[in-house]
């Protein structure tokens, strides 16, 4: 039998694959020790490897073949926008992807005028303002702390996740429109979906029943 490989994106969302991976009897002993400096870990009995990755690479180490299975947002999976399948909602790691900003922005959207808008999401920010709103605007890439943006003069606006709200509240800023839900999502690359469809297909319905 073939190893399974599994991408799985850094962080909260990994932690939270784990223990629902552990509800259906797979379980990675290896990845538990918060000491390790491994980057691969291995489940002989049931031929699975698991290794972490960045978010936005996993999409890609799902699209060449290198994992047949990954789990990252579906904010990543829009923005890499790669060639794989997305086979389940696993309904945790919810927020949403929102225009937000001051309140005086408010006029400026809704007149279509030229505005700046920052962003971690450029691809899912211009589909959004161009394809959807059929607004022309200029899309300024940034890397993190993007509510600073607007405060400092950067940009009118920012596209970026609201997941309790707080960081828009304690900078003065809110949420002026939805552009759509988010939420952790399984990916399997295309070849492997066929020629591993049954060790999948049974993944995926054992995860089902849990959620
Ligand atoms: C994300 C996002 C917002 C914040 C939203 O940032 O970009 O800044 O979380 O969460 P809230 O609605 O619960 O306040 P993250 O912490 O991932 O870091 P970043 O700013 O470096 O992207």
């Amino acid at each position: 039998m073939e190893y399974l490989t599994f991408a799985l994106g850094k962080g909260r969302l990994a932690n939270r694959t784990l223990e629902l991976f552990e509800e259906i009897g797979i379980t990675c002993e290896e990845m538990k020790d918060k000491d390790t400096r491994k980057l691969i870990f291995v489940n002989e009995d049931l031929k699975l490897r698991f290794f972490l990755a960045k978010g936005p690479d996993v999409p890609t180490y799902v699209e060449y073949g290198a994992a047949d299975i990954g789990v990252v947002g579906k904010d990543t999976i829009l923005e890499e926008d790669r060639k794989c399948y997305e086979v389940l909602d696993l309904k945790f790691g919810k927020c949403r992807m929102c225009v937000c900003g001051p309140e005086s922005s408010e006029e400026l959207l809704k007149h279509h005028e030229m505005i700046r808008v920052a962003t971690k999401y450029p691809r899912i920010a211009k589909d959004y303002f161009y394809n959807r709103k059929h607004q022309t605007v200029d899309i300024i890439k940034l890397n993190g702390s993007i509510e600073l943006a607007p405060i400092v003069g950067l940009s009118e606006v920012i596209v970026d996740i609201v997941e309790t709200g707080s960081t828009l509240k304690e900078n003065g800023l809110k949420i002026l429109e939805e552009i759509c839900p988010l939420s952790a999502r399984m990916i399997v690359n295309q070849v492997s979906m066929k020629m591993e469809a049954e060790r999948i297909n049974k993944l995926i319905r054992d995860i089902k029943e849990k959620l």
